[in-house]
């Protein structure tokens, strides 16, 4: 609508994640002309912050280049903050008011909140902008981040709580990987070419390996942290999103509903993760490290309660019981304090049957789609050595973003993920009954590692993580190659 207004209001404006990331997103969309004319944005938070002390604390976070100094001026004019608490109805009643007043002129007022807080102000805060501060002339939209609850029945319980004031339409729950570029391209991968589609089940494929890895510790944010541990922090939600889109049967069509059907149907299909088959580690400092937080080990954070088994490295292996994966091990694997930055798939396809050149060393053929840094889709296979008599050597073909697409700057997975919630498209969202799905499979497996306190295993900090791991590889027909 031509006059349409739009508001997104930032509750915990003045948190670390708002600071870091949500505002600084919002300048980018702003100055690249992104988003709709007439949107302005709306802080809420408990601190008494002046508009100016609002942008001291993003400014530092934004790109702002030669040139664009006004603009980021104009972007400021559109800011507005509101000093209040999250358990009040008045102050929630005050920036009711001064969204209504905004939206005066406009019978098209349509609101985006942005819970950009703490997980224990989820409950009463949702309660008020239901109650105080849903618009009447649009639409409004509630987005969410993670922790989405610590386990099934917590996550049932918000899951209740905000289905008894939203529809399932209003709610937006924010997976950051859906947002990257490569985790999105899986779609197109898969049921855009013919040629892996007939090869993508248990006749064709081997094993399939998932990883998150990173070289930072819990640099001061141990305590947080420590309340979730590396399976609810990155497997259950980062590691389950992608796996799903590399799993899932192909939906009926590009329809949000359709693809988060077969999510959840492929999800369905999964036994519970068991300890049998998981190994855990947890990072000690590294003497000779280059900063302080390379030195300082998980237990060594001050933030992080003594004795704490909360691991900080997993690989677990979850099996598929349907009849395209039946028998294929898939492996999660995520760590932090590691030796690199990485997230990456790897599929690797058994050898070709009835093989004509036995003993010559045919390696399995390995389709890796690296997701970050530097994205890549590359397959590894075999090929003649060049003027050999059927001499053979393993080699890439390999499309490196960066040489693909020289050039292109490749959009934040926050940027598009903005767009998409003003554009009312849930694809890239999370699902409720995808949520609770996710949660079935790891809720046993985190209930069983802190009753009986399983004492994780120790791995230097800059190290691959613990060795036992490369055995939970090697036992689930996944053969290691590289430098993963
Ligand atoms: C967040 C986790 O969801 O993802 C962090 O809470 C992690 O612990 C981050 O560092 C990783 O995101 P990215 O996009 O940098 O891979």
């Amino acid at each position: 609508q031509e006059d349409a207004l739009y508001s997104i209001i930032i509750l915990g404006a003045s948190g670390d994640l708002a600071k870091k990331k949500i505002y600084p997103v919002l300048w980018s969309l702003f100055r690249d002309d992104l988003l709709p004319k007439n949107t302005s944005f709306v802080g809420y938070a408990r601190s008494k912050l002046s508009i100016d002390d609002l942008r001291k604390s993003f400014q530092a976070n934004c790109k702002i280049m030669k040139g664009e100094e006004e603009k980021f001026f104009a972007f400021i004019k559109n800011n507005l903050y509101i000093s209040g608490s999250y358990d009040s109805s008045e102050d929630f009643k005050r920036l009711n008011e001064s969204l209504n007043e905004r939206e005066a002129k406009t019978n098209a007022g349509n609101r985006v909140f942005y819970l950009s807080l703490p997980p224990f102000v989820f409950d009463t805060a949702t309660q008020h902008i239901r109650e105080n501060c849903w618009g009447k002339t649009g639409w409004n939209r509630i987005v969410l981040e993670k922790p989405f609850g610590h386990d099934l029945e917590s996550s049932r319980k918000l899951a209740t709580h905000l289905n008894s004031l939203f529809t399932e339409e209003e709610i937006y729950r924010i997976d950051h990987y859906l947002g990257k570029e490569l985790v999105q391209n899986l779609i197109t991968l898969r049921f855009a070419n013919r040629i892996f589609n007939p090869a993508w089940n248990n006749h064709n494929v081997a094993s399939v390996m998932i990883t998150f890895k990173e070289p930072i510790g819990t640099q001061g944010r141990g305590g947080y942290f420590d309340e979730y541990g590396i399976i609810r922090d990155i497997i259950q939600n980062h590691l389950m999103q992608i796996f799903c889109l590399a799993a899932m049967e192909k939906p009926v069509s590009l329809n949000a509903e359709d693809i988060r059907d077969e999510k959840v149907r492929v999800l369905r299909r999964i036994a519970p993760a068991t300890i049998e088959n998981s190994v855990f580690g947890q990072y000690l400092g590294n003497p000779t490290g280059k900063t302080e937080d390379e030195k300082m080990g998980y237990l060594d954070d001050p933030t992080v309660p003594k004795g704490s088994v909360t691991p900080t490295f997993a690989a677990l292996v979850l099996k598929i019981d349907n009849e395209r994966w039946e028998g294929v091990p898939w492996i999660l694997r995520a760590g932090k304090a590691l030796n690199e930055r990485k997230a990456e798939i790897r599929v690797q396809f058994k050898k070709p049957d009835g093989d004509i050149m036995p003993g010559t060393g045919a390696k399995r053929d390995e389709l890796v789609i690296r997701f970050q840094p530097n994205e890549a889709i590359y397959l590894k296979m075999m090929t003649k050595t060049p003027n050999s008599h059927f001499g053979m050597e393993e080699t890439e073909l390999d499309m490196t973003y960066s040489k693909r697409y020289e050039g292109v700057v490749l959009a934040e997975a926050y940027q598009l993920l903005f767009l998409e919630i003003l554009r009312g498209r849930q694809i890239h969202f999370v699902r409720n009954d995808e949520l609770e799905e996710t949660w079935r499979i790891f809720t046993p497996l985190l209930h069983q590692i802190e009753n009986e306190k399983v004492k994780p295993i120790d791995y230097e900090f800059g190290s691959r993580g613990p060795r036992d791991a490369d055995r939970l590889l090697a036992e689930n027909n996944f053969i290691y190659t590289g430098t993963y």
